[in-house]
Parts: structure tokens; sequence; C-alpha cells
């Protein structure tokens, strides 16, 4: 057996510990620098487990839980319907509040305004019973006359009348009321047996001349041409009352209301004098 010389050993040692980067065998106090330590890190990155922990077992499911799996769930087309519902809602609720096809104008008004106020006593159709008897062209025959400069036994003594009642009438130093030549004579204030309140306090101009249209036209001359022309009228004398600041025909005489009249008529033009009387 040859013997390897030292220097050759040496040598071996060290090519071996540049490789593995360790110190050469019997010189662990000296390390050569070329053999930088650089193995210890990924030996620390390996050492993380790379294999996940097997799940878990599932944990036993307790029976009302299990019933509660097992039970119906709400169909999915609920859900759109539940998001509508609210929706829906308020619009109901805005249609409960708005009726949205509701009549207006001074026809509708005065209908209102008769059965809250004058049915009690006139009847809802006007046939009378504390108060006197209106339907049947009654009303129009104590206040027929619908020509210009009419006062008493017109619009304007109509108007008088049911602002003033059978007090406020007398009061005014009236010995009877409407057209006197009427047949079954002139209307003398309390002939009747019983009083009318006024009403002048307690309807606003409006609904006053809206009462007076709903007797004429409902009791009298509902429908036909003079009928229409007395609704223009009306209409017109709202207005022109509304402009004149006249809120209430509570403290008007019968020369101011007969003045309004024949304004209205005037601002409506020639066609207001054509206007038979019923
Ligand atoms: C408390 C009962 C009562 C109420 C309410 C009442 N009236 Fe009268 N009405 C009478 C009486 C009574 C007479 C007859 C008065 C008289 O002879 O002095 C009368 C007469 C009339 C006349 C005259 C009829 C004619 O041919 O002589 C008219 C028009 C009239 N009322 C309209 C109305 C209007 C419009 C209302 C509602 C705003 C109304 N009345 C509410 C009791 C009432």
């Amino acid at each position: 057996m040859t013997e390897v010389p030292e220097h050759l050993l040496k040598r071996a040692s060290e090519a071996r510990a540049r490789m593995t980067g360790e110190a050469p065998a019997g010189e662990a106090g000296a390390a050569p620098a070329a053999a930088p330590s650089t193995a210890p890190v990924p030996a620390a990155a390996a050492s993380t487990p790379a294999i996940p922990e097997p799940p878990a077992p599932p944990a036993p499911v307790a029976p009302y839980v299990q019933a509660a799996l097992r039970r119906k769930t709400i169909p999915v087309w609920v859900i759109p319907v539940l998001l509508f519902l609210p929706i829906w809602a308020i619009y109901y609720v805005g249609y409960l509040e708005n009726p949205p096809a509701e009549p207006t104008g001074l026809a509708y008004e005065g209908g209102e305004v008769y059965a809250a106020q004058c049915a009690g006593c006139h009847g809802a159709g006007g046939g009378g019973g504390s108060g006197r008897q209106l339907n049947g062209g009654e009303v129009l025959l104590t206040f027929p006359s619908l020509e210009a400069g009419a006062s008493y036994d017109g619009l304007a003594g109509m108007i008088h009348w049911i602002a003033n009642g059978t007090q406020g009438t007398v009061d005014a130093g009236m010995l009877n009321y409407g057209d006197p030549d009427r047949p079954g004579g002139a209307r003398v204030p309390g002939s009747f047996g019983g009083q009318m309140a006024a009403f002048g306090g307690n309807l606003n101009a409006e609904e006053l001349l809206a009462v007076v249209y709903h007797e004429r036209s409902t009791f009298g001359d509902a429908g036909d041409e003079a009928g229409a022309a007395e609704l223009a009228l009306l209409d017109e004398l709202v207005h022109l009352t509304e402009e004149e600041g006249v809120t209430s025909f509570a403290d008007a005489s019968l020369e101011e209301i007969q003045s309004w009249v024949d304004m209205a008529r005037a601002q409506l033009g020639e066609g207001g004098n054509e206007m038979a009387a019923g």
C-alpha cells in the first residue's frame, strides 16, 4: 500500500470542504473564506410543513339542526315579490289618499254643499220637509229671472236669500223675497211656518254660488241650454268675486250682489243677455 502524500490529503479535504460547506477535517477553527456557508437557509425553509393537515372530521350535528336543514326553504321567486311589496304598498296608500278620478267643478261642489247643509230641511232630492220644496221647478218659480238688472227675482235675490235666511231678509227691510208675481203669490219671510238660517257666514262665496247652481240646475233647468249658460255665468261670478276680494256674501246688500252679477254677465259678453228664464 503506497502512502498518499500529506499535501494531497490536505487538498482533497479542502475541496470536500468547499462542496459541503463544512470546515475541513482537522481544521475546524480555520475555515477558508472561499467557502461561504449558505446551506442552512434552505434547510430552515424546508422545516415548515408543506403538507396541509387533514381536515378535522365533521362535528356531530344536533337533531334540531338536522331538522332545520331538512325543512323546506322559501322559494327563490318569493324574493322579487317581497322586494316589490313595499313599492306596491306605497302606491296603494297613495291611491287611497288621492282618488284618481275625483270630480271637481262648481256642479260637483254644489252637490256636496247641498247634501251637507241643506238636504236636512229641503230633502235629499229637494222634495221639501221642514224647508220649502225646491224641485219640480219650484225654486225657479221663486227666482226666475236671469235678465240683466234682475235683483230680488233672479240670481242676486237667490244669493241674498240664502246668505241672509228668514230673519236676515226681514232685517234688510224686505216684506217679501223672490218674484212677487210667482204662481201662488209672493213669498213672505216666515210664511212657510219655519225659519231658514242665514248661510252667508257658514259658506264662503264659492260654496254659496255652487249650491245656488246645484239647486237651479238639479231642481230646475238641468242639462238644457239655459242651464249651461247659467253655469257659465256662475263660474264667471266665482272668478269675479275672487278678483274683487269678496270672500263671502254675509254682509253684502242685494244691490251689491246684483252689481256683481251684472259685471259677470258683462264680462261673459253678449251671450249673457240671451239667457232665458227657466
Ligand atoms: C233649518 C232648515 C233649513 C235648512 C238647513 C235650509 N233651509 Fe232653505 N228654507 C227653509 C225654510 C223654513 C224655508 C222657508 C223660509 C220662510 O218661509 O221664511 C226655506 C226656503 C228656502 C228657499 C226659498 C224657496 C222658495 O221657493 O221660497 C231656498 C232657495 C232655500 N231655502 C235654499 C236653501 C239652501 C241653499 C240651503 C243650504 C245652504 C238651505 N235652504 C238650508 C229651511 C231650511
